[in-house]
């Protein structure tokens, strides 16, 4: 499907991620509807939405006028019904393989034939779950960062499975939503900047569970000394601790290596539930405004 025939996206998963794709995808234009199981999660997006549009109204970075027509451009739907006529869908769901093929299963056999399926996995290629559809060209990964009203960058992967003109069609449409893509030749699982940013967790668990320095001093060495925008660990609070441990016991389960389960520390938190800043605790503690206590 070319790039002119996409006029109404589906977002599946109004969480963290999802909330804020579909935001961006109707702030550029697009007509969007946000799905989601849980009429609680969706009601949770709303809320969130219309408080960062108004801190964006306030700063003067966006207009009423841009907002409301985003706002009527965006469609809340606990209903798979509403994606019958969806031109273009972005997964968003929980970092679980076989809870993603069983949805694609599903996207396969209500969006229309021509609809492109892509996945916002953190780390999944999508040629663990074109197969369960009749047109696995048509899939592919769509990976936006967090925040994804701010990142800037996304990277759209092609599987040995993705036709040219589903690549071009995707690296085209991020343009259109005024992000940067990057389109990666050949599928990898964490694609660049996770594989990239792994490393650099996983040294920096290695030396908080070896007592080297806590978790505030090495965000701060990371901060300060090597100029990143913000520490692993802080970092593990916005995306999620529970992101980062699926992602790790998905490698695990593929590998069956030990070595790539999650680190204990991270499945002390999540056995915890704390999960970061959408749990108020993680390596940090959040007032109610996901501000730092
Ligand atoms: N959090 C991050 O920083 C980040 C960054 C990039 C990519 N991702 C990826 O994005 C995806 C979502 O992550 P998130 O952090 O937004 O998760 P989240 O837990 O915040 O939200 C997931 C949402 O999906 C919903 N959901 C679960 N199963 C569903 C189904 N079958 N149908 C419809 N909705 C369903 C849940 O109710 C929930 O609202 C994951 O694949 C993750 O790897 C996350």
């Amino acid at each position: 499907m070319r790039i002119e025939q996409v006029k109404k996206i589906a977002v599946i998963g109004s969480g963290t991620m999802g909330s804020q794709i579909a935001m961006v995808c109707a702030l550029g234009g697009y007509s969007v509807v946000l799905n989601d199981i849980s009429d609680e999660s969706l009601v949770k997006a709303k809320q969130s939405l219309q408080g960062h549009m108004n801190r964006r109204i306030k700063k003067g970075r966006l207009t009423e006028k841009q907002v409301h027509d985003a706002f009527s451009n965006l469609t809340f739907s606990a209903s798979l019904d509403e994606l019958t006529d969806v031109d273009f869908v972005i997964e968003a769901i929980v970092e679980k393989l076989e809870v993603k093929r069983d949805l694609f299963k599903k996207l396969d056999e209500i969006t229309p034939k021509h609809a492109i399926l892509a996945t916002n996995s953190s780390t999944i290629v999508s040629s663990k779950i074109a197969d369960v559809t009749k047109r696995p060209e048509k899939v592919c990964n769509v990976h936006f960062f967090n925040p994804a009203l701010v990142m800037e960058l996304v990277e759209v992967v092609r599987g040995p499975h993705t036709s040219e003109e589903t690549a071009q069609t995707a690296v085209e449409f991020v343009k259109r939503i005024q992000k940067t893509p990057v389109l990666l030749k050949k599928e990898i699982s964490g694609f660049i900047a996770n594989r990239i940013l792994g490393k650099l967790m996983d040294e920096a668990v290695y030396l908080l569970e070896n007592g080297y320095a806590d978790h505030e001093e090495i965000d701060l060495v990371c901060t300060k000394a090597l100029n990143h925008p913000i520490g692993p660990f802080a970092l593990m609070d916005l995306t999620g601790i529970d992101v980062t441990y699926f992602v790790r016991m998905q490698r695990y389960q593929e590998s069956g290596n030990e070595a790539d389960m999650p680190a204990s520390i991270i499945q002390e938190k999540v056995r915890n539930g704390e999960l970061g800043r959408k749990t108020g605790k993680g390596f940090y503690t959040y007032d109610e405004s996901k501000v730092k206590a």
